[in-house]
C-alpha cells in the first residue's frame, strides 16, 4: 500500500450484447452497430503524482499487461497531460479483473480509468463529456466504460447514445486461457464474407425491445455477435464452451466482442451454478465469474476525494 496521496477508480467491463458489422473501410476499420453493457467486473486504477509517467499492474494475467509506452493506459495519461497542456507526470497502477485480450475491453476499461484517475489527480476541471471525447481518440472501446450502463455504439463502435434498459440481468462469463487479437479477429471475418453485399450494420428491434422490456427471455433469443463465426474460426475449441451452456439451458450465449470470452445469460443463481460446475469440468476455459448488469461507467473510489 502506498501512503502517497493518489487517486483510485473502478472501471466496468463490457459485454457486447449485439454486434452488427459492416465491411473494412479504407481505414481498415469496420462500421458497426453494438450494443455494449457495462457488467460487474472490475479493473482498477490508482494514479499518483511522480516525476514522469510509469506503470505497474497487478492482479489476474497482470504479466501478460505490456509496461512499454504502447499500453494504453499511459498513452491515455500522456494525451491527457498533452491536451490540457501542463507538464505533470504520474504513477499508474493497475488491478487487473478483466481478462487481457478477451473480449471485454480490459485495456480500454484501463485507458478510461487512467483519464478519469489523472483528471482528478491533476485537478484539470474537465467533463465526463470532455473525458470521453479525449477516449475515443484512443481507441473505439475507450468511451463506453467512461459513460456504462447500457448503450449503442455506432461508427467504429465509439459514438455513443445512452439505450433504455429495464431491470438487471445475470451474466456467466467463461474466460479462455488463451487471447485473441481484435484486429485478427476482423481480418477472419472480411476473409469469411469475401465478395458478399453486406447491408449497413442496424441494432435489431428485438433486442431493443427485449431490453427497454427487462424480459430476460427475450434478450437470451436477440443475442447477436457477427464477430462469433470469424472467433470460432480462429478458436474452434469455444464451440465446446458454448455447448455446455445449451445443455444447461441457458436464456442465452455469445462470443463476446472479439473474443475469446463468452457470456451467457442466466435466469438466476441455480442455473449460474450449474453452468458453472459444467463449465469447469469440461476443462476448457480458465476461470467462470457470475457477474450482473447493467452497471454505471467508471467511478473514483478514493474516500478522500468522494465519488464522483
Ligand atoms: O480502436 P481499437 O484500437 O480498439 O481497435 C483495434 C483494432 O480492431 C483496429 O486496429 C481494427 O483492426 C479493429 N477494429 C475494426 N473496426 C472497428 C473497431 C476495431 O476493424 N470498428
Amino acid at each position: 500500500m502506498t501512503s502517497e496521496p493518489g487517486v483510485s477508480v473502478r472501471v466496468p467491463a463490457k459485454i457486447n450484447l449485439g454486434l452488427a458489422a459492416g465491411g473494412p473501410g479504407a481505414d481498415g476499420y469496420h462500421d458497426l452497430a453494438t450494443v455494449f453493457q457495462a457488467v460487474s467486473l472490475y479493473d482498477e486504477v490508482t494514479a499518483t503524482l511522480a516525476e514522469d509517467v510509469s506503470i505497474t499492474v497487478d492482479g489476474v494475467q497482470a504479466e501478460e499487461v505490456p509496461l512499454d509506452p504502447s499500453n494504453l493506459a499511459i498513452r491515455a495519461a500522456r494525451l491527457l497531460a498533452r491536451r490540457s497542456g501542463i507538464d505533470a507526470g504520474v504513477h499508474l497502477h493497475l488491478h487487473k479483473q478483466i481478462p487481457v485480450a478477451g473480449g471485454m475491453a480490459g485495456g480500454s476499461a484501463d485507458a478510461a480509468g487512467a483519464l478519469l484517475a489523472c483528471e482528478a489527480l491533476w485537478d484539470l476541471g474537465l467533463t465526463r463529456a470532455d473525458l470521453i471525447e479525449l477516449a475515443a481518440e484512443l481507441g473505439a472501446d475507450v468511451p463506453f466504460p467512461l459513460m456504462g450502463g447500457t448503450a449503442i455504439g455506432t461508427g467504429h463502435g465509439d459514438v455513443l447514445t445512452p439505450a433504455l434498459a429495464r431491470g438487471e440481468f445475470q451474466w456467466v462469463l467463461a474466460f479462455a486461457p488463451f487471447g485473441l487479437s481484435t484486429p485478427r479477429v476482423f481480418g477472419e471475418l472480411d476473409r469469411l464474407r469475401a465478395g458478399r453485399v453486406l447491408p449497413e450494420p442496424r441494432v435489431a428491434d428485438q433486442l431493443m425491445h427485449a431490453l427497454r422490456s427487462g424480459d430476460a427471455q427475450a434478450l437470451g433469443e436477440a443475442l447477436h455477435n457477427d464477430l462469433q463465426p470469424a472467433a470460432l474460426s480462429l478458436a474452434p475449441k469455444l464451440e465446446r464452451t458454448l455447448a455446455v451452456g445449451r445443455d444447461c439451458g441457458v436464456l442465452g450465449a455469445l462470443v463476446s466482442g472479439s473474443g475469446p470470452t463468452v457470456a451467457f445469460l442466466v435466469s438466476g443463481a441455480d442455473m449460474a451454478l450449474d453452468l458453472s460446475i459444467g463449465l469447469t469440468a469440461s476443462g476448457a476455459v480458465r476461470d467462470v465469474r457470475r457477474v450482473h448488469g447493467p452497471v454505471p461507467g467508471a467511478r473514483i473510489i478514493d474516500p478522500a476525494r468522494g465519488g464522483r
